[in-house]
């Protein structure tokens, strides 16, 4: 085991050296304090719209983006498709994007149909690695009345804040059974059967990450270096608050993202009928591409 974690952790260990690490943290605290990219129509995005998210997707993994008047949901596609989003995930409910709001009856039992806060996660985090939620988007089309600010972190960011702490910690998170989540015959998605799979694995030059903070209906592997590496990977999304994008997402606003890990704090609805807070929710098995 020690020699596999050694060559698992040898693959990643280029390009975390301290220098390298310092300049990347600056680009990117600097792209995430930037004022959305301001998107004239979204079904025809300009060079220079391309040029500004290309740029915020390479430094951040995602982009913050602003269209100029209310969009329906097809412009909101058609953006996608501009950025190399084409593959939509398609569940067994629902098709094209999915709507996330407040909603009574059998949804609520889940937290993103709910007004409470929603934990570190990446999308799909119980698909398989073999079909893996590549990148999703979050469109605002009404925020809420108080709260349900929309946070996001790069995943490199914090693979590689890990690889610094101890490289033995990416490793132990790169095994293939460290974490397993249960079947669930009731997922609002359809029904899945029971998923291990890594929390970090990677194509040529990109890293990808599987991961919930929940606790409950989560196995992660018992011993003791993968507990320590998954505590540190806790205390990384806990403490580093300074390479967290946090933004209270208005009308027309979303971000669309490699499906690097996000969360939702809670949030009061307005209790007028139909005024409540409104997503539109993508998950793509593509990784953005922006010619
Ligand atoms: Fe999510």
């Amino acid at each position: 085991m020690v020699s596999q974690l050694s060559e698992s952790t040898a693959l990643f260990s280029t390009d975390v050296s301290t220098d390298c690490l310092a300049q990347r943290l600056d680009d990117y605290r600097a792209v995430i304090a930037s004022p959305p990219v301001d998107i004239v129509d979204p079904t025809t995005l300009n060079h220079q719209e391309l040029a500004k998210l290309r740029e915020r997707v390479a430094v951040a993994n995602f982009a913050h983006y602003r269209c100029a008047q209310a969009v329906n949901d097809t412009a909101v596609l058609a953006l996608c498709h501009q950025v190399g989003l084409k593959n939509l995930h398609q569940s067994v409910v629902t098709a094209g994007l999915t709507k996330i709001e407040v909603s009574p009856g059998s949804k609520a039992r889940y937290i993103p149909y709910t007004n409470s806060e929603l934990n570190w996660h990446t999308d799909g985090y119980y698909y398989p690695e073999t079909y893996p939620v590549r990148a999703m988007l979050l469109h605002c089309v009404r925020p809420a009345l108080e709260g349900g600010a929309t946070e996001l972190i790069n995943h490199e960011i914090v693979y590689a804040l890990l690889a610094q702490t101890n490289p033995d910690y990416v490793a132990a998170l790169s095994q293939a059974d460290v974490m397993t989540i249960p079947a669930n015959s009731q997922a609002p998605d359809g029904p899945r059967q029971a998923q291990s799979g890594p929390v970090f694995w990677q194509d040529p030059g990109r890293i990808y990450m599987r991961y919930t903070t929940r606790r409950h209906n989560i196995q992660w592997r018992q011993d003791p270096l993968s507990h320590e590496a998954v505590e540190a990977l806790a205390e990384i999304l806990r403490q580093r608050t300074d390479l967290v994008f946090h933004r209270q997402l208005g009308p027309s606003e979303g971000v669309l993202s490699n499906n690097t890990p996000h969360r939702r704090e809670p949030f009061q609805d307005s209790t007028e009928r139909g005024r409540g807070r409104l997503f539109y929710r993508g998950r793509f098995h593509d990784n953005i591409r922006i010619p």
